[in-house]
């Protein structure tokens, strides 16, 4: 059988350790949207994970969606643009909006997207991201609700695949540079 993590230098954040801060900040999402019903949109397909353990600890009325976006081939470093592959099922006008990410790392795609969701007039749209990569932002953005803020190191793991690989492995993990060091940069 094949060692999944044979390609992994170490593991950065444990299941564990993840579930108990999803706990948290799903807490705090029930908290700050008392009495209110919430859209929680999970951007595909690295945030699945998060996600599903997130909603299912929102104590709210919770209606889901989904979205699937990618970068644009052309563009400049200052203003990436993002194609929608998929697209929300429902209009948003009136609804609080909580988008789910997996990491927050340029920041591009998440201000592009910011921005085509807030000409939908929705009441209030937050982020929340389980892992967040400061020194890798090009654009100002923050998330509202982080679970984890990583140093510039290849993530894979919990949903964050490299060439589609190591979604599926339950914790957060950094993979080792001989796996992706000849590889043309994948971004
Ligand atoms: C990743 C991640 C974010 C985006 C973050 O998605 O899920 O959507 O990149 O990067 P940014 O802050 O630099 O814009 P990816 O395009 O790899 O798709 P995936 O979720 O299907 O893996």
């Amino acid at each position: 059988m094949k060692d999944r993590y044979a390609d992994i230098k170490k593991v950065l954040l444990t299941g564990e350790e993840i579930s108990k801060r999803t706990t948290e900040i799903a807490a705090e999402i029930t908290r700050d949207y008392a009495g209110e019903e919430v859209l929680v949109v999970a951007i595909l397909r690295g945030a699945v994970m998060f996600f599903a353990e997130l909603v299912k600890q929102i104590d709210l009325d919770v209606r889901m969606d989904f979205m699937a976006v990618s970068s644009y081939g052309a563009s400049t470093v200052s203003s990436k643009e993002i194609k929608i592959n998929k697209d929300l099922a429902q209009p948003i006008e009136g609804l609080n909006v909580i988008i789910v990410e997996d990491i927050i790392d340029t920041g591009h795609t998440l201000k592009s997207l910011l921005r085509l969701l807030w000409t939908r007039n929705p009441k209030s749209i937050k982020v929340c991201a389980l892992l967040d990569k400061p020194s890798r932002r090009e654009v100002e953005l923050e998330g509202d609700y982080v679970g984890f803020e990583v140093p510039n190191e290849f993530v894979v793991g919990y949903g964050l695949d490299y060439n589609e690989k190591y979604r599926n492995l339950p914790d957060v993990c950094v993979l080792k540079e001989s796996v992706y060091k000849n590889d043309i940069p994948v971004v």
